[in-house]
């Protein structure tokens, strides 16, 4: 393998973006799904890599970064700081979506103006949370589980005893995935499948 796994870097923003488009429809490509392209990262990759940089690293191949692992070592402090820090800058470009919202965009617009979803009691036990994906170039290569590994260490030394992750039922490859990497079923209500892992 050449491709290696090292921190962020801010210059890796663009890239993030473009690889959480282009796995976003439950692990397929999303781009062109929304009235913007920036709508899945704008809610699933820019905040972590804005606000918890220290936790998150990507996948670098010959100096292009074709994947990542983001997330965050305390979901709790993490949607104070959405609430905080990530919504004020993000409210103006997406206006608050009507209720009931009128279709998969203003549902999604409506996850950034609810931080308090990620707090969920069931979760409580398992306080890091993870986002992975690679570019379909890089996948089924062993670049999953190293970049599991990392940020499994990472929130080992943050503190956090267990991650979770969220999952699209429709994402039976990642299920293998994550089943493979030993994570296991927390149950919780609602469409998502979440799977728990101890960090140590
Ligand atoms: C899901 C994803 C992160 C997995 O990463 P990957 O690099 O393809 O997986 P790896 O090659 O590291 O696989 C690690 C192990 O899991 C196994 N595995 C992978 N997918 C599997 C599957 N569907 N079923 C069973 N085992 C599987 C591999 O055989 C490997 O086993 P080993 O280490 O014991 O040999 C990657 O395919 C991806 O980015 N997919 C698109 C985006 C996505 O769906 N992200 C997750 C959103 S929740």
């Amino acid at each position: 393998m050449s491709a290696v796994v090292r921190p962020y870097r801010p210059a890796d923003r663009a890239a993030v973006y473009e690889i959480c488009v282009r796995t976003g429809d439950a692990g397929g490509d999303a781009t062109g799904h929304f009235s913007t392209d920036d709508l899945l990262p704008d809610l699933f990759a820019g905040p972590y890599v804005d606000l918890q940089p220290e936790l998150a690293f990507v996948l670098d191949d010959g100096g292009q970064v074709v994947g990542y692992v983001i997330g965050t070592a305390d979901t709790a402090a993490f949607a104070g700081l959405l609430r905080a820090e990530w919504l004020p800058r993000l409210a103006g470009r997406y206006p608050r979506p009507p209720d009931p919202p009128r279709g998969r965009e203003d549902e999604l617009v409506g996850l950034l103006y609810r931080p308090e979803r990620l707090l969920v009691p069931e979760l409580a036990a398992h306080p890091a949370h993870l986002h992975v994906d690679l570019l379909p170039s890089h996948q089924g290569a062993g670049h999953g589980r190293a970049l599991i590994d990392t940020f499994r260490a990472a929130a080992a030394a943050a503190g956090a005893p267990a991650l979770h992750v969220g999952v699209s039922p429709d994402n039976r490859r990642a299920l293998g995935f994550y089943a493979r990497l030993g994570f296991t079923p927390i149950p919780v209500a609602g469409r998502a499948v979440h799977l728990g892992l101890p960090t140590s």
